[in-house]
């Protein structure tokens, strides 16, 4: 495993990380026992950061990795967001009252006094405007329920405005083989500024992995069922906003390009890894053995320019105008 320093947190997290959506729900059937085993192996592995949230299977990824932290003698960052539970889910939903009650909800299900990071999970827009929903935080921080906080944002534009708040440790954003524009202009801010990135949806939900065919089925409560047109959040966040035929295409002409004895997992993520500005990636994963493959890319040798190049080219020609003006 590598480690880069996570903002000016003082924390040095491994590069491949875990993200803990799909053992929480919304990704077809998933078995506890299997998840806990994913987690166990990521951390024999070396990570030491897990992404979750409250509504992630509504606190049962976060009491997942609680009941990990506990089992484990390893120091173990846990980042969870809040925000989500609120229905409508509005900017004047981000007050007070609603942000102290989702903080202690997360506390009680981490089993913990403090949450190490806690992040606005993809608010609209206008939460970055109201100064007063940063201050409550800093408020939070100070009374000790907090150690650091930092956001989730739909686009590198937002993630440049919420630096603005200057103790912002951290952004996650969508970066991966199909979602460049984070690396223009804001990748360099959040260097500059010292903030973290986390990137997620690394594999694209999956789709990067290669294994996927035009004929695979998925649950009905998967969210690469169910959320495919963007009918129940954002459709950015399934697939990376890539229609699947078409990501399916692009997928092939990554393979073709993929640097011999690495994986297209493997290749996913080391891509990712290239860019200095970027803290870590956050894949999810369901099983033990996805989390081993997904861990062994923080170790692998650098990609050349030229294959940086290709995977630019294919970006380009494929996948660009699906992606590049919308997020
Ligand atoms: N708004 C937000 O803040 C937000 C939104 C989305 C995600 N996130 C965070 O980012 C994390 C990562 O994003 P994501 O989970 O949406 O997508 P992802 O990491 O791109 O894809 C994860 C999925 O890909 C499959 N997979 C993972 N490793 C694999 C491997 N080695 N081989 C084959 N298949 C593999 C698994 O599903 P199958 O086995 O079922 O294919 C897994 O659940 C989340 O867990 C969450 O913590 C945050």
């Amino acid at each position: 495993m590598q480690y880069r320093e996570l903002g000016r947190t003082g924390w040095n997290v491994s590069t491949v990380s875990f993200g803990a959506w799909a053992i929480g729900g919304s990704w077809g059937q998933v078995e506890d026992n299997q998840s806990r085993a994913a987690l166990n192996r990521a951390i024999d592995l070396g990570v030491n950061f897990i992404d979750t949230a409250d509504v992630y299977g509504d606190g049962r990824s976060e009491r997942l990795v609680a009941e990990l932290r506990r089992s484990r003698n390893e120091e173990i960052h846990i980042a969870t967001k809040a925000g989500r539970r609120l229905n409508p889910h509005t900017s004047e939903g981000y007050n007070r009252e609603n942000l102290v009650a989702f903080v202690e909800r997360s506390l009680k299900n981490l089993q913990t006094e403090t949450i190490d990071l806690l992040q606005l999970h993809c608010p609209p827009n206008q939460v970055y405007y109201r100064p007063e929903v940063f201050e409550v935080l800093e408020d939070l921080v100070t009374a000790g329920k907090l150690r650091y906080y930092g956001v989730s944002v739909k686009s590198p534009e937002e993630g440049l405005k919420a630096m603005d708040f200057p103790n912002l440790q951290s952004v996650q954003i969508i970066f991966n083989m199909f979602r460049h524009r984070p690396s223009e202009l804001f990748f360099a801010e959040a260097k500059r500024r010292k903030v973290g990135i986390l990137t997620r949806v690394p594999l694209a939900s999956g789709l990067l992995t290669g294994k996927m065919k035009p004929d695979t089925r998925f649950e009905a409560d998967d969210h690469r069922q169910f959320n495919r047109q963007g009918e129940a959040f954002d459709v950015g966040e399934t697939f990376s906003g890539v229609e699947y035929a078409t990501g399916l295409r692009a997928v092939e002409e990554l393979r073709a390009i993929c640097p011999a004895g690495m994986s297209l997992t493997q290749f996913a993520l080391r891509w990712i890894l290239m860019f200095d500005a970027v803290t870590c990636a956050i894949p999810g994963a369901k099983r033990p053995e996805q989390a081993e493959e997904n861990c062994s890319a923080a170790d692998l040798p650098p990609l050349s320019e030229e294959t940086m190049e290709a995977v630019s080219t294919i970006y380009d020609a494929s996948i660009r105008q699906q992606v590049h003006l919308r997020w």
